[in-house]
């Protein structure tokens, strides 16, 4: 594809007012998200889940794009369209998870390096013929005693870049998510200077591949206490450090930033978008690619249950809704409690 063409299609994906839904949890993942509903894991079940996400009416206002799993871009909804299908008739773009997860990584206690490049080049041209117009590959990065690495974090660039090339060679857009894991009792400090360390080396790797920035989306974490940090930061604070970070090393060609939720609250992840988008215009769209943070509540309204599906849908659009105005910083507590 001409650059053109992955210029437009990030741009696309990154809109005022709208975000990325993932929805790409691998068989692993979404077995968890069932467990908590204590719903079996078959493909019915997690079909049937897909479905009532992506046709919930009216999402298309707040939600560009959606990334699919390898089993759900070959899904079909009842009426027989296939997903991708399903999202591009209502103006959404379909996306694809590329990467086929992490291993310890030898030698790296505790480090977690992402496979999957292997054969990559056909997997993306047979994607793209589904209709997926960008991708995703998440690569993580632990912070504890001693670690993260740069031997990690070095390994973990190197095959985001690879990946990013491969991408764009084909026709998809990459979306470079390095995870930096919410995980541990480190200070938002701490979480900061790994943050900035891992972006550094990212975008370092990126342009040796010669990937063309302006043809991707970065996903990175909030700059974030860790979960187990007795001191939390505030939400402006969690703004204000996640935002000096990236203007420290994200480059302004990269047409927009689409955070991950990580296992923050809906609604946390939803203030922090706010904030960050409250504190004025950035060189970047600051936008969202939330899996839990949109899902969550849907899920546990769901349960299994095709009598719940108008219900979930609502909660949904819900949460999609302010998201949405979270990318204006419009956001406020009032909107939930008027859906309550
Ligand atoms: P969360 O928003 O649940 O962190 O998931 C985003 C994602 O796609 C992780 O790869």
């Amino acid at each position: 594809m001409a650059r053109g063409e992955l210029e437009s299609v990030a741009r696309a994906l990154v809109p005022k007012g709208k975000g990325i839904l993932a929805a790409d949890e691998s068989s692993g993942t979404i077995k968890r998200r069932f467990e908590s509903i204590k719903l079996e894991s078959t493909e019915e079940n997690r079909r049937a889940y897909r479905e009532m996400l992506f046709t919930t009416q009216g999402i298309e206002e707040f939600i560009s794009g959606v990334i699919l799993f390898d089993e759900t871009v070959r899904q079909k909804a009842k009426d027989g369209r296939s997903f991708p299908e399903v999202l591009a008739q209502k103006g959404i773009i379909p996306g694809i998870k590329v990467d086929k997860g992490t291993i310890d990584m030898p030698g790296f206690p505790n480090e977690k390096v992402t496979e999957g490049l292997d054969g990559l080049r056909g997997r993306l041209n047979e994607y793209r013929e589904l209709g997926a117009r960008f991708a995703k590959w998440r690569a993580v990065i632990t912070i504890g005693p001693g670690i993260p690495t740069m031997t990690c974090i070095h390994a973990n660039a190197h095959a985001l870049a690879r990946y990013g090339a491969l991408c764009q060679e084909a026709g998809l857009v990459p979306i470079v998510e390095p995870e930096v894991l919410i995980d541990g009792d480190h200070t938002i400090e701490r979480c900061e200077e790994v943050e900035e360390a891992t972006l550094k080396c990212v975008f370092s790797e990126l342009l040796e591949h010669r990937v063309a920035l302006e043809g991707m989306l970065l996903k990175p974490s909030m700059v974030l206490s860790g979960k187990e940090c007795p001191k939390q930061a505030s939400v402006e604070e969690v703004a204000t450090a996640t935002i000096r970070c990236l203007r420290r090393v994200v480059p302004a060609a990269v047409p927009g930033i689409v955070f991950l939720s990580g296992g923050q609250s809906a609604e946390r992840a939803t203030e922090h978008l706010n904030a960050m988008n409250a504190m004025g215009s950035h060189p970047w769209e600051v936008s969202f690619s939330y899996a839990r943070a949109l899902q969550d509540p849907a899920l546990k309204a769901w349960k299994g249950e095709a009598a719940n599906i108008p219900v979930a849908q609502k909660v949904f659009h819900h949460r999609a809704k302010c998201n949405g105005a979270a990318r204006y910083g419009k956001y406020s507590k009032q909107m939930e409690a008027m859906a309550a």
